[in-house]
């Protein structure tokens, strides 16, 4: 199948509500919508003759050794799709080398799928304790590194779900990794707490109660790249929450060149948000990513088929990017460069 076939499939198999929990975004869904616009407006510049027969496309990132350059980006309640949830999530993840991050919103507990490609996600949370346990949690549950997402001191307007009611997981589907924290017992959506007041100093403490290397996610502004560094971030993670948030917001790939430019090579930069194809995942690398992460995708395929789907997703992009480079005649990810990719209205 292809990524819009498993697409068509999964919402065919979907519950119309939880569908649309997925698919929908922000308002009138124009961050979201920018996100494969502006895809749409790349083009790459391949270079001929340069002998790419054999290539290796593994990146190391902190945290992840020698993984694929696509990750399952972090996206909530796995379960609400199907009944193996995030096992299966976590196993198609493992067998393609991907990184998945799962977290807070994760409707299986973590210690349930152990792989140290793992990493987990937590939003800055209003008390102090809550937060200190689940990074220990995540560190004795063996996940090599933490993502704080940084752009949700609120939960976005979701018009779809809005409309539909959803405000509610289904019986025996509950945020697991909040179970037995200080705090609301699982459940609902809103038991995951936003902290409207989370400052810099949040995230440097949250950096400071572990030996694990901590990526922040949903920079969008260079200036915050620049400051993240600063507060000892690992990695930044250029998202705008697939259009889930602010939804005025730019599209992700649209910024991706100025928060390199700002980080510098300090550390390692990701970007999410509607990649749907190789040459997608090539761009993004051309830009200056290290590795993209992927969201709906990877939801559609456990949809349509389970594990077998993620993973039809996962070596779909994979596949796809590989033969994208060998075109662009790279061999490894670092030889497709700024000066490969065109950008106009007129690129497609
Ligand atoms: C998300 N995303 C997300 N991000 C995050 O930091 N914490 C979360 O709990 C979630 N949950 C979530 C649920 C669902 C259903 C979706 C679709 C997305 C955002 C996600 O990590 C990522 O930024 C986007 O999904 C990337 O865009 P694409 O690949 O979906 O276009």
């Amino acid at each position: 199948m292809t990524l819009g076939e498993l697409h068509d499939a999964a919402r065919a198999a979907l519950d119309p509500v939880h569908y649309d929990y997925v698919a929908g975004g922000a308002g009138e869904e124009r961050a979201l919508a920018a996100n494969g616009r502006a895809f749409d407006r790349y083009a790459l510049l391949p270079r001929v003759l340069r002998g790419a027969a054999r290539r290796d496309t593994a990146v190391d990132l902190p945290g992840a050794r020698r993984a694929a350059p696509v990750m399952v980006a972090p996206t909530a309640f796995h379960r609400l799709l199907h009944p193996d949830g995030e096992r299966a999530t976590a196993r198609a993840a493992a067998a393609e080398g991907a990184v998945l991050v799962t977290g807070v919103a994760a409707t299986t507990a973590r210690e349930a799928a152990p792989d140290p490609a793992v990493w987990f996600l937590l939003y800055p949370h209003p008390r102090r304790e809550v937060t200190e346990a689940l990074v220990r949690r995540a560190e004795e549950a063996g996940c090599s590194a933490l993502v704080v997402t940084a752009d949700s001191p609120r939960f976005g307007r979701r018009t779809r779900d809005l409309r539909n009611g959803f405000d509610d997981l289904p019986p025996g589907c509950a945020a697991e990794n909040m179970r037995d924290l200080p705090g609301a017992p699982p459940g609902a959506l809103t038991d995951i707490p936003m902290h409207p007041a989370a400052s810099w100093r949040d995230f440097a403490e949250t950096v400071g109660m572990t030996s694990l290397p901590v990526w922040i996610k949903g920079v969008l502004h260079p200036a915050d790249a620049r400051l993240a560094v600063e507060h000892g971030a690992a990695g930044v993670i250029v998202s705008n929450h697939g259009g889930r948030q602010c939804d005025t917001a730019a599209a992700s790939v649209d910024c991706l060149p100025a928060v390199v430019d700002a980080v510098a090579g300090a550390v390692p930069v990701v970007l999410d948000g509607g990649v749907r194809r190789g040459g997608d995942v090539a761009v993004a690398l051309a830009l200056g990513a290290a590795a993209v992460g992927v969201g709906r995708p990877v939801l559609w395929g456990l949809a349509a088929k389970g594990a077998a789907g993620v993973r039809e997703v996962l070596r779909t992009l994979l596949d796809e990017y590989d033969h994208t480079l060998a075109l662009c005649g790279g061999r490894r990810n670092a030889d497709l460069s700024a000066d490969m990719v065109v950008r106009g209205d007129a690129a497609w």
